[in-house]
């Protein structure tokens, strides 16, 4: 979404629902300094009208619940540190409980260490709430901004339709069928349950997968696939296994903000491709690789999440091209492939997976929650996949 429609976005829609439009921030937006100004003044703008639900015929006193509900909100991050509460007058009013409730609570949380008081100004969240940080490996901070998208989304009460976090209605997908597909999985005495089974995938899976892309013209055997617990995995691997630190990676833009998150826990360097209607924008393309010589472009071919475009086969074509010329790997996420009404273009069909590491799944069409998904690749590539799966 271009950053000047921020605007248009804030007016007049709640909080709760214009996280959902933010949903689709390019790699360059969702960190900008104006994404966070604007996630600022969305919270305090409706701070007071939506920080807490209070019920007052609960039989947990008051300032028990508003203590309860501020550690929470802290603790997740939706309150983050440094920001300021709102008064106690206006929390009061707002919240229909008297002021002396609200100095008691506030009182409580200063002396927990949530908040920190400070003269003439207020109540602002402490900076090290979360108790003594260990060091560790990773750095979440560069991701801050998907995590706060990802949770606020995710505590949305009444979701809207979420396509562009990718969750799609319960009611798209078939639960009975899932429900007797699950039990026949399981089986009657649930022996296999007991075994660790075959680390790079059940067997007559893998089997079904192989003809499953062989119809979309996407030519396998058995041994290029590793089943991954969702598309999730499949992304984590490769991310894992290609990236060091100051890496650059191509991703569309916009694009599937989740995976521009955890590439910034790795410390890759991200630089979004413009999307046209027809996939990546070319001549962009034909720039950012000679400046940035990426070692990864992360794209969607079919049905591009958030806009659900996809690629022809001339950008396909010449996509392939840049990425012999300038070598480096295209991941290609084929999350909503199946989803495809018609006859569509993957790069994996006309690479035959030299260049390209195809990830896909099913969560969006038979489960989310079941994580089922895969990864397919050239056989030098899935071995060291597999061995990253083993250790991890
Ligand atoms: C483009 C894209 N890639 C990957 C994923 C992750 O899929 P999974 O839930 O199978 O891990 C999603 C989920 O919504 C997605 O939209």
């Amino acid at each position: 979404m271009p950053i000047s429609k921020l605007k248009a976005v804030e007016v007049g829609i709640p909080a709760s629902e214009s996280v959902v439009n933010l949903l689709s921030l390019s790699p360059l937006q969702v960190n900008s300094p104006c994404v966070t100004r604007f996630r600022l003044r969305l919270l305090m703008a409706n701070a007071p009208m939506r920080l807490l639900t209070l019920n007052p015929s609960d039989t947990l006193p008051l300032t028990d619940q508003i203590v309860d509900g501020l550690r929470k909100r802290i603790t997740q991050r939706a309150l983050r540190a440094g920001m300021r509460l709102p008064s106690i007058r206006h929390f009061a009013k707002t919240h229909q409980v008297s002021a002396a409730t609200v100095v008691q609570a506030y009182d409580r949380l200063v002396e927990d260490g949530y908040l920190v008081p400070r003269r003439g100004s207020g109540f602002y969240v402490a900076r090290n709430s979360r108790g003594r940080k260990l060091r560790s490996r990773i750095d979440l901070a560069p991701a801050e901004d998907t995590l706060w998208i990802l949770r606020s989304a995710l505590q949305q009460q009444h979701p809207v339709i979420r396509a562009g976090a990718g969750w799609l209605p319960p009611s798209w997908l078939d639960g009975k069928l899932i429900v007797q597909g699950v039990s026949r999985a399981v089986g009657k005495d649930g022996s296999h349950l007991l075994e660790y089974g075959e680390p790079q995938g059940f067997s007559p899976l893998r089997k079904q997968l192989v003809h499953k892309l062989a119809k979309s013209g996407i030519k396998t055997d058995i041994d290029q696939i590793i089943t991954t617990h969702g598309v999730s995995q499949a992304i984590d691997l490769v991310c894992r296994y290609f990236i060091h630190p100051g890496d650059v990676v191509l991703v569309d833009d916009p694009g599937y903000y989740v995976t521009f998150g955890y590439l910034k826990t790795l410390g890759a360097t991200i630089v979004g491709v413009p999307r046209t209607p027809d996939g990546p924008d070319l001549s962009a393309l034909e720039s950012l690789v000679t400046t940035h010589q990426p070692k990864l472009f992360f794209t969607m071919s079919v049905l591009h999440n958030p806009t659900g475009t996809d690629m022809n086969q001339a950008t396909a074509h010449r996509v392939l091209q840049l990425a012999e010329k300038r070598n480096f790997i295209i991941v290609e996420d084929d999350a909503y492939g199946d989803l495809h009404p018609g006859v569509a273009t993957r790069l994996s069909t006309l690479d035959q997976l030299q260049r390209v590491v195809y990830v896909s799944g099913f969560s969006k069409t038979v489960s989310p929650d079941l994580r089922s998904g895969f990864l397919a690749a050239r056989h030098d590539l899935v071995q060291d996949l597999l061995d990253l799966k083993l250790l991890s």
